[in-house]
């Protein structure tokens, strides 16, 4: 079943994650993506030990990672790797990045495991088997107003000249609930979501390995994930949505509507 790769994505999520530690605090830039978009030498090895260790695991599934792309098999099932979620902050020392593996069948999200190395915290969760922290089931919050909600947001590469930059977005949503973060790991994003931490997040021009595994955790924990159209498949329109599945349909309509949404009495 889809629930025994967990152990075997456990144990390398835990041996990038220390790869990953090694990096803190002494991370230079390797390689400029973009403007604002770069790798570092820890994400090149922590995505090198990931790949090499689902290939020797599983052969017959193929693995497209951030930093070195598609690893194409036959088969249905496809590992989605994001070797640092997070690569920003971890270039600049602030806590808070993690490993993502999420596993797809199609691109229907079957398996997941998301691993702040830092704060040892392991979520992981497979299709019908509901997700966990640190091995103990966790669930979404139960707050049904937006008013009182804490989201998270994030900001694609392409902000600065992207017209959907999501700057809007998040000021009407700033103004509708309690407040809105903006992490830096949309893996972390998802994760704690799923532990009732944010009751929701929503971001534009999210890549598969951003949010794979984080979209199933969710779900997974009792929340619900969608795209920003709401649609049930996050993964190719490259946008999301996930909440405590309460809030879903306020998250959607604020960006539905934007100005025009009501405001919290
Ligand atoms: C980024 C982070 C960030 C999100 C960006 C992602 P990376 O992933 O998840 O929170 O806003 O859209 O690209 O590049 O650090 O793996």
């Amino acid at each position: 079943t889809v629930s025994d790769v967990l152990p075997i994505a456990e144990a390398i999520a835990r041996r990038a994650g220390a790869v990953v530690m090694e990096g803190l605090g002494r991370a230079r830039q390797v390689r400029q993506k973009g403007a604002i978009d770069f790798v570092t030498e820890f994400d090149q090895r922590s995505e090198e030990l990931i790949v090499s260790a689902l290939q020797k695991e599983f052969p017959e599934h193929a693995i497209l990672a951030e930093e070195t792309g598609l690893h194409p098999r036959t088969g249905e099932y496809q590992w989605v790797v994001d070797p640092i979620d997070g690569t920003t902050n971890f270039a600049h020392g602030v806590p808070l990045f993690a490993i993502s593996l999420g596993l797809l069948r199609g691109t229907v999200p079957v398996a997941g495991v998301v691993y702040d190395p830092l704060h040892e915290e392991m979520f992981s969760a497979a299709l019908g088997r509901g997700a966990t922290l640190n091995g103990r089931p966790i669930r979404v919050s139960s707050q049904t107003d937006l008013g009182q909600a804490l989201l998270a947001t994030g900001f694609a590469y392409d902000i600065r000249t992207n017209p959907r930059n999501n700057l809007a977005q998040f000021a009407q949503f700033q103004l509708r609930t309690q407040g809105v973060r903006r992490l830096g790991s949309a893996a972390l994003d998802c994760a704690w979501t799923a532990l009732g931490r944010l009751d929701g997040y929503w971001e534009f021009g999210i890549k598969p390995w951003d949010v794979a595994a984080g979209g199933l955790l969710v779900r997974e924990a009792g929340g619900r994930t969608t795209s920003t159209a709401g649609d049930e498949d996050f993964i190719s329109p490259g946008t999301i949505i996930v909440s405590n599945g309460l809030l879903h349909e306020q998250i959607l309509r604020v960006l539905r509507e934007g100005d025009a949404a009501p405001l919290p009495q």
